[in-house]
């Protein structure tokens, strides 16, 4: 973050960024619901060029069976990186990246699901990165959210998520992979618009307490974009598509 000289303008003198967007522009986003017949629910996302796809199995028994609470149903969460989904070659073997990002977007989750009702069982959220591009625990983690949905798990509220940034000390909305490369700051939001709450902030890179404030309100207006084109995918499926996917 930020020390690496690079000849790459990342934004020009008409505030127009390195992949031609302004400051608070996002990236293309395309979602759907359904689309894997052996799942529970599943969901598609393409958030700019990241592409990746998630798979809800469950509410289902637990394996090992001491992983399951009397109490509550569980939730698993998963995040693996194709080796073909990076430039070079990532290595198929779980890095401590995927755990970190597993972790972080489980905990997202948690606040959104309703699992009391399911105790002794557990919900698996399984996503596949096919490719990345800068911002993918936020693309995860809004499909996650649209394939729990899709699942029938309860849910307070869909998780919608949305990175902010700086680069060029400017606060960007949605960071492309080259803004996360040479930029000066990422701060990945998971956000429940219903409920106003925050479930995910994270901060890669220094900001001054006036550039955080901002950077929290211009991500959570990004994952208020998002959330709309989440309740979109579901629209689309159960009620243009006849629910047949
Ligand atoms: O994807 P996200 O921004 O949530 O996480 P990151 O750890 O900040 O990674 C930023 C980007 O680096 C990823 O989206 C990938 O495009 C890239 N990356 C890579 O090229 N090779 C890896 N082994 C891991 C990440």
């Amino acid at each position: 973050m930020g020390g690496r000289e690079s000849t790459l303008v990342l934004l020009d003198e008409n505030g127009i960024r390195c992949d031609g967007r302004k400051v608070d522009e996002p990236r293309r986003i395309m979602i759907k619901a359904g689309g894997l017949k052996n799942a529970d629910g599943s969901a598609y996302i393409e958030f700019g060029d990241n592409k990746i796809l998630v798979g809800v199995f469950g509410p289902r028994d637990v394996h090992p069976k001491h992983m399951s609470n009397t109490d509550t149903g569980i939730l698993r969460v998963r995040y693996h990186m194709e080796p073909f989904s990076v430039g070079e070659r990532k290595n198929p073997a779980p890095s401590r990246r995927e755990i970190e990002i597993s972790k972080v977007i489980k905990e997202a989750l948690l606040p959104a699901v309703i699992l009391d009702k399911f105790p002794r069982t557990a919900v698996d959220v399984f996503i596949e990165v096919l490719q990345a591009d800068g911002g993918t625990r936020c693309a995860a983690l809004a499909a996650a959210s649209v394939a729990l949905a899709d699942a029938g798990i309860p849910m307070r509220d869909m998780v919608a998520a949305c990175a902010a940034g700086k680069a060029a000390d400017t606060i960007i909305l949605d960071v492309n992979n080259e803004e996360d490369q040479a930029g000066q700051a990422d701060m990945p939001v998971g956000y429940m618009p219903n409920l106003d709450k925050i479930t995910l902030l994270q901060l890669d890179g220094v900001l001054s307490p006036e550039e955080f404030k901002k950077c929290v309100k211009v991500g959570v207006d990004g994952c208020k974009l998002v959330y709309e084109l989440q309740k979109k995918a579901l629209h689309e499926k159960y009620f243009q598509n006849g629910g047949d996917q």
